[in-house]
Order: C-alpha cells, then sequence, then structure tokens
C-alpha cells in the first residue's frame, strides 16, 4: 500500500455513487480536495470514483452502507491506510419516500438519521480542530411540519443525545401501532430530516470544545432519482449548497443553510 498524503485537504462522501453525492464528490474535488467516495454497492462506487479520477490519486473508493455497523466500522479501521487526516464529512446518503408499511418507515429513519449520527460517531476521530461536518437535510425538515406538541420537543437547546434518540425510538412505536398521524407525527422522511437537524444542534454544541463543526444543508429540490425529473433545481446547483455548507466561516456551528445562507429550521 503507498503511504497517505499528508497536506491534501480531505473530504468523505457518503451515498456518493450517483445523484447529489456524485456531484459533490466532484465538486469537492475540483475546490482541491482529495475525496473519499463511498458507496453502498462496490461496482456502482468505483466506477464513480474511476470516472472522476480514472488514476485513482485524487479520489479513493470504499464502500459504506450507512445502515450495516460493520461496514461503518470498516471504514474506520481503514482511513488511516487511505488519508492522514480528514477535514469534511459529507453525511448524504438518504432515502425517500418508500411506502407507508411499518418496515418502510423504519427503514427511512436507519437510513436518514441512525445511519449519519453512527457514520460520524465512527469518523470523528479523525476530525480534528477546524473539521466539518455537513448533514444533508431537506426542507421537509422544518420543525412546521411536526404537529404543534411535538416541536418543542425536538426544539429544546438542552436537547441531549439520548432524548433525541428517544423522541426517534417515539416515532417508531407510534409508526407501528398506528398511532403516528394522532401523535401529530409528518411522514417518515420528514422525522428523520426533523431528527437530524436536531442532532446537527446536539453534535455542534458537544464539539464546539473541539473546534469542529457542525451543520445540516437542504439542497433544495433536485432533479435526482430521488427528487424527480419536475424538481427546480439542476444537480450542480442542489450539490452546490452542500459544498458551500463544508466551506461556511469556522464560527458558523448548529445551523441550517441553503445556498450558503442560513435558514429557518
Ligand atoms: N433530490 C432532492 O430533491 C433532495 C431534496 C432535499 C434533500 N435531499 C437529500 O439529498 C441526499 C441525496 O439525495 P439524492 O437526491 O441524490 O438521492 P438519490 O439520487 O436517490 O441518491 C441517494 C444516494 O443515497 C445512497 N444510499 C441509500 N441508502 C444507503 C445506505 N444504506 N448506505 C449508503 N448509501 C445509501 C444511494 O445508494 P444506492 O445507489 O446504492 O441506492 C444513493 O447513492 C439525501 O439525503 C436526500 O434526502 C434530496
Amino acid at each position: 500500500m503507498t503511504s497517505p498524503v499528508v497536506d491534501r485537504r480531505t473530504a468523505l462522501v457518503t451515498g456518493a455513487n450517483r445523484g447529489l453525492g456524485l456531484e459533490t464528490a466532484k465538486q469537492l474535488l475540483a475546490n482541491g480536495f482529495r475525496v473519499i467516495l463511498t458507496s453502498r454497492t462496490e461496482a456502482g462506487g468505483i466506477a464513480a470514483a474511476r470516472e472522476l479520477d480514472p488514476a485513482g490519486k485524487d479520489v479513493l473508493y470504499h464502500q459504506l452502507d450507512v445502515t450495516d455497523p460493520g461496514s461503518i466500522a470498516a471504514v474506520a479501521k481503514d482511513l488511516p491506510g487511505l488519508t492522514s487526516r480528514l477535514d469534511v464529512l459529507v453525511n448524504n446518503a438518504g432515502v425517500g419516500h418508500e411506502g407507508s408499511d411499518f418496515e418502510s418507515l423504519k427503514h427511512t429513519i436507519e437510513v436518514n438519521y441512525f445511519g449519519p449520527r453512527d457514520v460520524t460517531d465512527a469518523l470523528l476521530p479523525f476530525l480534528h480542530p477546524g473539521g466539518r461536518v455537513v448533514m444533508v437535510s431537506s426542507g421537509l425538515g422544518e420543525l412546521a411540519y411536526l404537529g404543534r406538541a411535538l416541536r418543542p420537543r425536538f426544539d429544546t437547546p438542552s436537547l441531549s443525545r439520548s432524548a433525541l434518540d428517544a423522541l426517534v425510538s417515539s416515532y417508531l412505536a407510534d409508526a407501528k401501532s398506528g398511532d403516528r398521524k394522532r401523535a401529530g407525527w409528518p411522514s417518515a422522511y420528514s422525522v428523520s430530516k426533523v431528527a437530524l437537524n436536531a442532532l446537527t444542534r446536539v453534535l455542534a454544541r458537544d464539539l464546539a470544545p473541539r473546534h469542529i463543526s457542525v451543520n445540516s444543508v437542504c439542497p433544495g429540490w433536485v432533479r435526482t432519482d430521488m427528487g424527480g425529473r419536475s424538481a427546480t433545481r439542476s444537480i450542480p446547483v442542489g450539490a452546490r449548497s452542500i459544498v458551500l455548507g463544508g466551506e461556511l466561516p469556522a464560527d458558523a456551528t448548529g445551523g441550517f443553510y441553503r445556498d450558503g445562507k442560513q435558514i429557518p429550521w
């Protein structure tokens, strides 16, 4: 194995074999980053990485299924062999609406909330002061989508990680018993992104002493497989919003951004 390059800024992107993740990797590369492109399935991810960088010097590849603890552990184990530094972690992998049965709702929460939570936890040891975590969220993650009684439970500056996880578990319990609408929960996708935005605030507060910033980003409604053909934005415009989320001033943390501008949560 060749020894890792020491001095290039490095970013790791999840779900980067297609859509916004792939374009985010491309733009980060154009901005001078070395990119670790990751994907759930190897073949598509390796092909995407080689398309961006045929020589495999500036875009490296690692498999990563954000719902698989073994896969997450493998990235954390192998990362020191790939790079000596990690500057930006982009938690992009996500799923949209998949169905209304309990297993589909649970899968959405697992990919969109527990996935970025667990990937961030595993890769935090590699982020140094000045490091950034970008959570790819959505306008559908605005607090306004929650029923009135639920909003203050998420929107509490002192919210702890365990209290947030308990809120997400209470959604899953309501989804299982068929009570989710009566309890004021929106779609599983909205719940996953509201929870992700809340996690951004929790992590931002907890990581401030280490000078690691954590922000949520909305890419807008984008013409990907998820967004569909009627979406208003091109993939490059949506990905630009994500890239800008990793270039915010170092003291900007715990916020929700679109196109580099803070938006209300
Ligand atoms: N498009 C929009 O309008 C829009 C709007 C707001 C927010 N977003 C957010 O932007 C992000 C990217 O969305 P997109 O529009 O680019 O969607 P997309 O084209 O459907 O791509 C989704 C990506 O996530 C990956 N993924 C799904 N499950 C995964 C898992 N368990 N582990 C690792 N990767 C996984 C997919 O991999 P496979 O190819 O293996 O399935 C794919 O690479 C998502 O977080 C989404 O919620 C999108």
